[in-house]
């Protein structure tokens, strides 16, 4: 469903074998299983870093690979993309503000998961949006990722102040109903988020190919990182995520993901179709 072209060479069957190692060592090495994400994707990672390593083939990263720790954990950063901003994809926000919300209003707990949450962005997104439709006091909000690294960002609720004149356009186009600025204090180079906000979110590392649920949610939350799975694997993290749903969760996918082709493409409602919110049958 998300097939990117591959350029003629990368589709060399040589490099395609060696790659194939590659994934088997560092699982094998880790337990980090990328062996069914998208090709494209990770063959233009590993070209990548042997460019940025000056390495003349995939079989001498792979050496590197199994002699180095540092260079694993650095290919391993590689393969995490963990690009991402708050209220990204206003429209989506948006959409959830106006259908999910007085849904959610009626449940006396609300337990949403953040699957890839990245460096948690749009867990605070969601975290603002709960406050400001007041339902933030009975929502228990879990955000994981994979990647340790970006979590510990993540828990920290610490962004450049760069960032936040992109972010507060967001957020007023995601219908948010204040100023952002109330959300958070500055100084010279960052914005410190409240931290009323940190407190109710559980961050955890937690990998979609290889860990099991571990809650049940009424929403859940995974944006833009099925598109780097092929479809095989998405059909398995699909079903984490129906067993893991209330009946009447809902599902948000990323604007470029979608249920369509999926096994569960008849197991949900297009809720909120042209924003990819989905609520289970
Ligand atoms: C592009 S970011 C998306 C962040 C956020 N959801 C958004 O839409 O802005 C993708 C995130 O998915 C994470 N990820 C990739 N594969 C994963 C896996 N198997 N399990 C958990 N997280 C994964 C990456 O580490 C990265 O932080």
């Amino acid at each position: 469903m998300f097939n990117e072209e591959l350029h003629e060479d990368e589709k060399d069957p040589k490099v395609d074998l060696e790659i194939d190692l590659l994934l088997q060592g560092i699982y094998r090495l880790s337990g980090f299983d990328f062996r069914q994400y998208m090709r494209s994707s990770i063959t233009r990672r590993v070209q990548h870093r042997m460019k940025v390593e000056k390495l003349p083939s995939v079989t001498r990263l792979l050496e590197k690979v199994i002699n180095e720790p540092a260079f694993l954990e650095k290919v391993l950063n590689d393969f995490s993309i963990n690009v991402t901003e708050m209220y990204r994809d206003p429209a989506f926000f948006h959409s959830f503000r106006e259908n999910v919300i007085p849904v959610l209003a009626e449940l006396d707990e609300i337990r949403i998961w953040h699957a890839g949450c990245s460096s948690g962005e749009e867990v605070y997104s969601m975290a603002i949006l709960l406050q400001e439709e007041g339902l933030f006091h009975k929502a228990r909000i879990y955000a994981t990722d994979m990647n340790e690294a970006v979590l510990n960002v993540a828990k920290q609720g610490v962004f450049p102040i760069s960032k936040m004149k992109d972010y507060t356009k967001n957020y007023f186009l995601a219908g948010g109903k204040h100023s952002l600025s109330e959300y958070y204090t500055t100084d010279e180079h960052f914005a410190y988020l409240d931290p009323a906000l940190l407190k109710k979110i559980h961050f955890a590392q937690h990998n979609l190919v290889t860990d099991q649920s571990f809650n049940e949610f009424h929403v859940i939350l995974c944006r833009n990182v099925l598109i780097y799975f092929t479809v095989p694997l998405q059909n398995k993290v699909h079903d984490l995520f129906y067993s893991s749903l209330t009946d009447g969760g809902f599902l948000g996918l990323g604007i470029k993901e979608s249920l369509r082709f999926s096994k569960y493409g008849e197991a949900y409602e297009e809720f909120c179709g042209f924003q990819k919110i989905y609520r289970k049958k």
